[in-house]
């Protein structure tokens, strides 16, 4: 079966291509194919692909993912955060209706503003604190308005087996040990930490059998930094002194908002899916260095 995508050369989008090859031919909308590059934030060349592509389900993993970097373009609609995240989804939503395909949209637990003290499910409502998570639940109202199939797949922390050159969460906690340079690990801050090799069995889940709506797929699990940190310091025998760090104390010092807790409940998902994802205690056993 033929799959189309965007951002499929990115931290999940290239581990999905990767575990999946031989199972679908994967077409990806990218900036930099030499023979036909596509910004999805261009609604002709968007249209133009989809409208010559008999693919039935399109996977959309491209955004602009520097949260930081979107930060410093808060409110501004003309800034690459707001054009890519928003009017990209909006350019591949409509060619998917039009076109009669599935979109799967990925998105973000940062969509909720981290105020809740337990794991965020699929009925509270998202009330984004920073610009990324703002374009991002723009994005999500954009999907959720089609009249076409789609499905939202959230996750948070996303992190793989193996290294990329943009470097995932478990990575660069590694990194840090390894040099000896880690700030100390927040023991206030909570996350559901998303094990990429997993999460692309559920996109695979998703396409084999046509789920649609809105769904949390990240590990299920909480974690805070410390844990984590510590979690692979000791799986992994890095022999480093992981040290404790408050985000209370460390949103005194910064204007840019952090939410405090962005982990996820994903029983509405866990309970149809046909394989069991590992516990992050499993996946962390699994990285290659
Ligand atoms: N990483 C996280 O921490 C995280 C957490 C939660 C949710 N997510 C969501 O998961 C999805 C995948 O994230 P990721 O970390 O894999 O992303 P990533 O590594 O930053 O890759 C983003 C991809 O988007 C493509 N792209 C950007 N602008 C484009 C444009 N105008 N036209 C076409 N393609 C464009 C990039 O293409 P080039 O390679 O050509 O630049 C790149 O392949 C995103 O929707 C993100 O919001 C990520």
């Amino acid at each position: 079966m033929k799959i189309l995508g965007t951002g499929l050369n990115g931290l999940v989008g290239s581990k999905l291509v990767s575990d999946f090859s031989n199972t679908y031919t994967f077409e990806n909308l990218d900036l930099r194919n030499p023979i036909q590059p596509v910004d999805i934030t261009n609604e002709k060349q968007v249209m133009s692909v989809l409208s010559q592509n008999d693919a039935p389900f399109l996977v959309h993993m491209a955004a602009y993912t520097d949260v930081t970097g979107a930060w410093q373009q808060t409110d501004d609609q003309s800034g690459p955060c707001y054009k890519i995240n928003v009017e990209g989804t909006r350019n591949i939503v409509k060619a998917c209706e039009e076109t009669g395909k599935h979109l799967i949209h990925i998105s973000t637990a940062y969509v909720f503003d981290g105020e809740k003290q337990e794991q965020y499910s699929e009925t509270d409502t998202p009330n984004p604190i920073e610009w990324y998570g703002k374009t991002k639940a723009l994005a999500e109202e954009i999907v959720q308005a089609s009249n076409g199939n789609w499905t939202i797949l959230r996750i948070d922390q996303p992190f793989r087996n193996d290294s990329f050159p943009k470097i995932d969460t478990l990575h660069r906690l590694i990194e840090g040990m390894k040099i000896g340079k880690l700030y100390p690990q927040f023991t206030d801050h909570y996350f559901g930490p998303t094990y990429i090799n997993d999460f692309v069995k559920i996109i695979d889940f998703v396409i084999r059998t046509n789920l649609t709506g809105l769904y949390h797929a990240s590990s299920g699990e909480t974690w805070t930094d410390y844990a984590f940190a510590q979690l692979i310091n000791q799986t992994l025998n890095l022999n480093f002194a992981v040290q404790e760090g408050s985000l209370a104390n460390y949103l005194q010092t910064s204007s840019r908002p952090y939410q405090k807790n962005t982990s996820l409940n994903i029983d509405k998902l866990k309970g149809s899916l046909d394989f069991t994802l590992l516990s992050i205690e499993e996946a962390v056993k699994e990285t290659i260095r």
